[in-house]
């Protein structure tokens, strides 16, 4: 089965073909990256526009890629909520205008299921499961049950991880995204500073406390910033840590999944493992390239819908998994 995975909710531009839900045989990614760096964050409207202008030759470099042409595609996937709203009707859009001209029918997919599922590609994974998706909207614990139903038993209530990276990074005047910096400066440094103890209750989060320390700190003390960035990315970890690890012994889970651009850092990696090790949990990390936003991960969340949904087709725009429960 080849499905078309095609993804445009924030900043990146990109479509895959994904074969039987495991083999990528092209994921092209257009990043944003450098146009919005001048802005200090994406730009939503600025967003919109770039995919417009990207959106046919990502399309046509995927296909060229993976050696295919359009009538050889199963199924089109494509990201339908949540975000950004002038990026998603881009690559929603295109989507449907393929999808009707050609016949090949269109499965609307989630972004976090999309996120969650990439995980799927590399591993098989037995449910049930618990979910850490951390980007740079997003941070959430979610619960999969073995039916591949998903409910949001945690979120955080102010910023994003990934978004308070990117803060800091603002902060600390480095390009955005913040991020991928901030965990490179971090691995050349000291965790040395004191952070404050943020309590929340639950499995919520919460990081706009700490994103306050950091702009109060960074104003009033001198500072060697790679130590400063260690200090900052290890209190980061330790909260997602702590609370994944909680929610898998809670709900009794054996596997553990995490997902989001923010999967991608390096101290989060290492930290997971060796804590799920600890407590006898299987943890599963995408490569780092399908942490990122990517089509890849649209197109495996569309081959795990058709095989565990039954009558998807029917009604592909009202189904109830097209939004995650929370509780
Ligand atoms: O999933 P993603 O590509 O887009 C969203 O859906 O938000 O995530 C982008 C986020 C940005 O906030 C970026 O700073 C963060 O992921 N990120 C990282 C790293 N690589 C990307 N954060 C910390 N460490 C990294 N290595
Ligand atoms: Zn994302």
């Amino acid at each position: 089965m080849l499905i078309l995975g095609i993804e445009t909710s924030c900043d990146d531009t990109s479509v895959a073909v994904l074969e039987n839900g495991k083999i990528i045989r092209s994921n092209i990614v257009s990043s944003q990256d450098r146009i919005h760096s001048l802005h200090g964050g994406i730009f939503p409207e600025l967003a919109a526009r770039q995919h417009i202008e990207n959106i046919s030759l990502v399309y046509e470099s995927a296909l060229r890629e993976a050696d295919v042409e359009l009538k050889d595609i199963d199924y089109i996937a494509s990201t339908y909520s949540p975000g950004l709203i002038g990026s998603l009707l881009v690559g929603f859009s295109f989507s449907k205008s393929l999808s009707f001209s050609s016949g090949i029918p269109l499965i609307p997919v989630h972004h976090i299921k999309g996120h969650i599922y990439s995980t799927f590609i590399e591993n098989d994974i037995s449910l049930p499961a618990i979910a850490l998706v951390v980007s740079g909207g997003h941070t959430s614990l979610i619960y999969i049950d073995e039916k591949h139903n998903f409910k949001e038993i945690g979120h955080t209530l102010d910023d994003a991880a990934g978004e308070t990276y990117d803060k800091v990074g603002r902060m600390l005047e480095l390009p955005f995204p913040g991020g991928p910096i901030i965990d490179k400066l971090a691995s050349q440094g000291e965790a040395n500073i004191e952070m404050p103890n943020i309590k929340v209750e639950g499995y919520n989060f919460s990081f706009s406390g700490l994103k306050t320390f950091m702009l109060n700190f960074i104003r009033k003390n001198s500072f060697k910033i790679e130590d400063l960035c260690a200090s900052f990315q290890s209190k980061v970890v330790d909260i997602l840590v702590n609370k994944s690890i909680k929610a898998c012994l809670d709900k009794r889970v054996k596997s553990f999944m995490l997902a989001g651009g923010v999967a991608a850092n390096s101290l989060l990696r290492d930290k997971i493992n060796i804590e799920g090790n600890k407590n006898s949990i299987n943890v599963y990390i995408p490569s780092k390239k399908l942490c990122i936003d990517n089509g890849a991960m649209i197109a495996s969340a569309a081959y795990q819908i058709i095989k565990n949904e039954k009558d998807i087709l029917k009604n592909p725009l009202t189904r109830p998994s097209l939004s995650i429960e929370r509780g």
